[in-house]
C-alpha cells in the first residue's frame, strides 16, 4: 500500500529523469517504468495528450501495462474523459461502480487519473490502473499531481 512507499524519493527520481539526456518520449516511458515498478498497486501506468486536431480527444502516449484498445477517448468518455472535462483528479476505488467506465481489462479494479494542465488548460494526463480495489490514499493524489506538475514543464 502507498504508506510503505517513499514518495519523495520517487518525486526526485522523476526530477532526475526530466532533466536527463533522454527525449521526451523515453522520459515519459521512463517515468511510467519508475511508477508501476515501485508502487504495488500501480498495474498500467500511461500518459494520454490532448490530440493535435482534435481538441475534445485524448490520444494514448507512452504507457507500460497490458496494452489497451483505448488509443483515443473522447472528453466526457469514460474515467479519463470525465476527467478531462472536470479538469481535476478523478479517483475510482471500484470501477464495477462507476456507470461511465471503459473497462481495458478485467483484471482492473480501480483508477486513478490526474489531469496535466498548463496555464489552467489540460494538455494531458496520467492514467492509472489497479487490480486492488481501493488501493488509492491522499498520499497516492498529491504524489502525483506533482508528478504532472513536472511533467507539465516538458510536454
Ligand atoms: N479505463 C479508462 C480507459 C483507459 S484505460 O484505463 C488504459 C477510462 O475509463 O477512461
Amino acid at each position: 500500500m502507498s504508506k510503505n512507499v517513499d514518495f519523495d524519493l520517487l518525486l526526485s527520481r522523476v526530477n532526475e529523469i526530466i532533466n536527463d539526456f533522454q527525449n521526451e518520449y523515453e522520459k515519459l516511458k521512463s517515468i511510467c517504468e519508475l511508477l508501476k515498478n515501485n508502487v504495488d498497486h500501480y498495474d498500467w501506468v500511461g500518459f494520454y495528450f490532448v490530440g493535435n486536431t482534435e481538441k475534445n480527444e485524448l490520444v494514448l502516449g507512452p504507457f507500460v501495462g497490458e496494452p489497451t484498445e483505448h488509443v483515443k477517448i473522447k472528453f466526457g468518455d469514460g474515467i479519463c474523459g470525465q476527467a478531462a472535462e472536470m479538469k481535476d483528479v478523478f479517483v475510482v476505488q471500484d470501477v464495477s461502480k462507476e456507470t461511465n467506465y471503459l473497462s481495458c481489462s478485467p483484471k482492473v479494479k480501480s483508477e486513478i487519473v490526474v489531469p496535466i494542465l498548463k496555464n489552467g488548460e489540460i494538455v494531458g494526463e496520467l492514467d492509472i490502473d489497479s487490480h486492488k480495489i481501493e488501493p488509492f490514499t491522499e498520499k497516492d493524489k498529491l504524489f502525483l499531481e506533482k508528478v504532472c506538475e513536472i511533467v507539465a514543464k516538458i510536454v
